[in-house]
């Protein structure tokens, strides 16, 4: 992680947060239950539960046992979730009635999350690539009780037209999932580099067909959980040049660092400020990239 030492606020705090065990989170599905429901029925289980600060509908979960296998989670009360993650959907502000693209959705916690932000009414098609976590997608949906969602598999960078308007599309693409380091002690030393090349291309190709597949008008959120630049904001800059498109700034309620306009001598643009970096320290979660475009 050394070579983002100059990059992170406060390097320390996030060096000392890697440290600890990161908090489980669940997001409560509002197409079932209510925040009071699910804490009461997991206090009742044993378990310490407490909402977060900036969304009522996360609650943190402290527990001997795993939450999932509560009776629960298997009625679909809640989504395990991580606190940053539930960020990319806040940025996207789904609403009821729009038509929504998520062009690389398993195993749905962000179909899940925005199928529940839109009451199950409009549209979402909700395409992924890997055929089985195309399975735990189809099981997610039915445990949540989605029903306004169409399941597809295409390489999301050759996805056709399907005739549909979208309003907005989620890119919450592969990467090198450095930010999820917490869980996953061996990126410690960062994620090997070559990969870190190779995983950007498919991400150019991932964000430049989505801006290409949104109305004129429409958008576009592009998430990583990941702290590399190359996967991050060369990937806008490489496909705002390719589709017409602007950066929006990101209202969320929770503290974070902005996009960085310059790395290793390359210049990406003063518009860069506008996405946002959450590092785990900022949430005491795992680490997420955002942009927020609109195709012009
Ligand atoms: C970060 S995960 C998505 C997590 C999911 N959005 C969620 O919230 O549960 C990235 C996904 O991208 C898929 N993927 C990788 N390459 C792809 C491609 N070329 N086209 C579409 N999906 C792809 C992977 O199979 C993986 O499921």
């Amino acid at each position: 992680m050394e070579r983002y030492r100059e990059i992170i606020p406060d390097f320390d705090a996030f060096l000392e947060t890697l440290e600890r065990p990161q908090p489980v989170t669940v997001r409560v599905n509002r197409l079932k239950a209510t925040p009071e429901q699910v804490t009461d029925a997991l206090k009742k289980r044993g378990f310490d539960v407490k909402p977060l600060p900036w969304n009522g509908w996360i609650l943190q979960v402290e527990g001997e046992d795993s939450v999932a296998k509560t009776l629960e989670h298997w009625l679909g009360w809640f989504y395990i979730q991580e606190a940053s993650a539930a960020t990319a959907v806040m940025a996207l502000d789904p609403q009821p009635g729009e038509r929504i693209l998520d062009l690389c959705a398993a195993p749905g916690g962000k179909t899940t999350q925005m199928a529940e932000l839109m009451a199950n009414t409009g549209l979402i098609v909700a395409n992924d690539v890997t055929p089985k976590r195309l399975r735990a997608l189809l099981a997610n949906l039915s445990r949540i009780g989605v029903v306004n969602t169409i399941v597809t598999q295409w390489d999301g960078r050759n996805y056709p037209d399907l005739g549909i308007e979208f309003d907005k599309v989620l890119i919450d693409a592969p990467c090198s999932a450095e930010g999820r380091v917490r869980e996953n002690p061996d990126l410690r030393q960062g994620a090997d580099i070559n990969f870190i090349r190779s995983i950007s291309g498919t991400q150019k190709g991932l964000l430049r067909r989505a801006l290409e597949l949104v109305k004129p008008g429409g958008i576009v959120v592009y998430a990583t959980c990941t702290f590399a630049p190359e996967e991050n904001e060369a990937v806008v800059a490489y496909a705002m040049q390719k589709v017409p498109s602007e950066l929006l700034p990101i209202d969320l309620p929770v503290p974070h660092a902005q996009g960085l306009t310059e790395w290793q001598g390359r210049e990406f643009g003063e518009a860069m400020r506008l996405c946002v970096r959450i590092y785990p320290h900022h949430l005491d979660s795992g680490g997420l990239f955002l942009a927020k475009l609109r195709r012009l």
